[in-house]
């Protein structure tokens, strides 16, 4: 989605804004920008398209000048075009600003400016808030003008400001859409997300909703929106730069799908203690574990591929720790009115800690006495700091637009939660508890196992490739698999229609489209229903359809009954979904470079999704 940057400092501003910009690209989005004050006044730079050309027009025609801001912009109101990009300006082109987020009350503010007799140059709703600064600031200073403004909008922001009137300071808010402030030493930047200033500094200072800051290169001054200081923490990132970089993989998807073994590594460090016997968290997310009561209830709330991990925690949290859970789309969940109290523990599952949707459902859910526990990635993320309890991943950053190893690592967070809240109801008999720590344990190998399919997984692309639409089916645990497989599929590859359905659904209507050669990829591990899946799997037979089957390893009976056959290896039921999950990303990985798709970066879509 949008990302910002600011730059205040010594160094030629738009080549750290254009750098961190370049590190943002993996969000998703359509057109970019920036604006530096170039001694005279603001001077614009845009174009639609890739960052690459807005760069070569700028090495065509530089522009100097040590304080800027920037944005790549992934478009809500107003076609990507080079007029909607950002930055936007006041009439008298002295003040810009970049924005991240949804002014909901634009419409009506547009109005009154239109009255006013201001001319509008985009269809953004950005350009509204732009005015409004320039019609406050006919009586106030720029910050009051900025600070009133504000108080006018209704929806979210994250929003920067540079003006000609101010040449040593840059100004932003945040509500709703993240952003961060970034302390050199002599310098000061914006960025709405980490990883833009990776290898600028490691200095951060996470910003909460209703902030309001005044950065320059020596200060940062953080306030409300009406004027009351406030102090934020400074944190120092502690990933590493080439963790954010494709370290010779084509792609960041594949980089990632091959570090899945030490991404579940990672979720484990820590947690899992064979030597002790036991599963265990910090203290605070003990703590809140310790205290849920006999009779809580527990809702998931989560989107896109989160979304299936947490139908994947439903499967284990009520098969072995008995509680009785929901897994809710969080953009239905925060709009469904759903029954809340505080013996109700919400999860919530994001890979960013931004999503808006999530964000909102939990910000409800306290609203009505309910616990949130998040399972996050991103440290320091709005979700993350909202919970009163977080699991974090330690997935590492994960750049592609489609997710692959922070499924797995979420996937693998519910583990542990749902064993520890199994030992902890005294559910499990030790027998038991030993094979499933011993499974868990090896769980990182057996994904690297897992990932031995790529070369198999790779051919079979290419004789699928040409194809348009396709079926993935699942049963219990790897109902989610299909759902995920599918997601994968028509994420990375634009070109085609794939769904995901519970297996014995199929009857229920898919089936009605099978024909010889439709083609159909089960999920058939090894499971307590993996005889009806079979079933399945003779019932598209029977129509001609073609079977691409992933089944254990060791299943040579499922040969006869398949077109194409994936092993993985065998693994307890709870943990299949994490195996499953490897040739199911190849497949999508490699029949999107099939057909030459932008694989990181896919059409439309975005990373961190902050807007509703
Ligand atoms: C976007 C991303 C998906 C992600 C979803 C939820 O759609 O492209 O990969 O699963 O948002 O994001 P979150 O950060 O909350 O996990």
């Amino acid at each position: 989605m949008c990302g910002i940057v600011g730059y205040v400092g010594k160094k030629q501003s738009v080549e750290v804004l254009l750098e961190a910009l370049s590190r943002l690209e993996y969000r998703g989005y359509d057109s970019a920008g920036v604006a530096v004050l170039n001694g005279k006044g603001v001077e614009i730079r845009r174009k639609a398209g890739k960052l690459q050309g807005l760069m070569e027009s700028i090495h065509k025609k530089p522009v100097n000048g040590h304080i800027g801001i920037g944005h790549t912009r992934w478009a809500t109101h107003g076609e990507p075009s080079e007029r909607n990009s950002h930055p936007h300006t006041s009439e008298s082109g002295s003040i810009a600003i970049v924005h991240n987020g949804i002014i909901e009350n634009y419409a009506e503010l547009k109005e009154k400016l239109l009255a006013k007799g201001y001319k509008f140059k985009s269809q953004t709703d950005t350009e509204i808030v732009v005015h409004l600064i320039a019609e406050h600031a006919k009586k106030l200073s720029i910050e009051e003008a900025f600070r009133k403004t504000l108080t006018q909008l209704r929806g979210s922001y994250a929003i920067c400001l540079v003006s000609k009137d101010e040449p040593d300071r840059l100004y932003a808010a945040r509500f709703g859409s993240p952003l961060l402030v970034g302390i050199g030493k002599g310098e000061g930047f914006f960025a709405s997300d980490a990883p833009a200033i990776l290898g600028l500094t490691r200095e951060v200072m996470y910003l909460n909703d209703g902030d309001f800051v005044v950065l320059t290169a020596s200060d940062v001054k953080v306030s409300t929106v009406a004027g009351k200081a406030v102090k934020r923490k400074i944190t120092s990132i502690d990933w590493d730069l080439s963790a954010a970089r494709k370290d010779g993989y084509d792609h960041y998807m594949l980089k990632e799908i091959h570090e899945q073994p030490a991404a579940i590594e990672q979720t484990l460090f820590n947690r899992l203690d064979l030597d002790k016997n036991e599963i265990t968290f910090d203290a605070k997310t003990k703590k809140f574990l310790n205290n849920l009561s006999k009779q809580e209830r527990v809702i998931i709330i989560s989107c896109g591929t989160a979304y299936h991990a947490g139908l994947v925690g439903e499967y284990m949290l009520e098969e072995y720790a008995h509680m009785p859970v929901d897994v809710d789309l969080a953009s239905e969940f925060r709009y469904r009115g759903p029954m809340l109290d505080k013996n109700t523990t919400i999860i919530a599952i994001t890979q960013s800690g931004e999503t808006a949707d999530t964000l909102a459902g939990i910000r409800m859910a306290k609203k009505h006495g309910s616990k949130v526990l998040a399972i996050c990635n991103v440290m320091g993320s709005s979700i993350a700091r909202e919970a009163d309890a977080v699991i974090y991943t330690h997935a590492g950053p994960e750049i592609a637009v489609a997710s692959t190893k922070a499924y797995t690592a979420q996937v693998t967070a519910l583990i542990l939660l749902t064993l520890y809240l199994t030992k902890q109801r005294k559910l499990v008999t030790a027998t038991k508890w030993k094979s499933l720590l011993k499974g868990l344990h090896e769980l990182p190998k057996t994904v690297e196992k897992a990932l031995a399919t790529e070369a198999d997984v790779k051919t079979l692309s290419a004789k699928y490739a040409s194809l348009r639409n396709f079926y993935y089916l699942g049963r219990r645990y790897n109902f989610p698999s299909a759902l995920e497989g599918a997601l994968k599929l028509k994420e990375v590859c634009p070109l085609i229609h794939a769904e995901g359905y519970a297996a014995g659904e199929m009857k229920h209507g898919p089936i009605s489209l099978i024909h010889m050669g439709w083609p159909v990829v089960f999920v058939a591990t090894d499971s307590p229903v993996y005889e009806k899946v079979v079933s399945n799997i003779q019932e598209v037979r029977a129509r001609r359809g073609e079977c691409i089957v992933v089944a254990s390893e060791g299943n040579e009976e499922i040969r006869k009954n398949v077109d194409s056959l994936i092993h993985v290896p065998k693994t307890e039921e709870l943990f299949s979904p994490i195996v499953v999950a490897v040739p199911l990303q190849f497949f999508a990985y490699y029949v999107a470079c099939a057909n030459q798709c932008d694989v990181d970066q896919p059409p439309n879509l975005a990373k961190s999704v902050t807007v509703e």
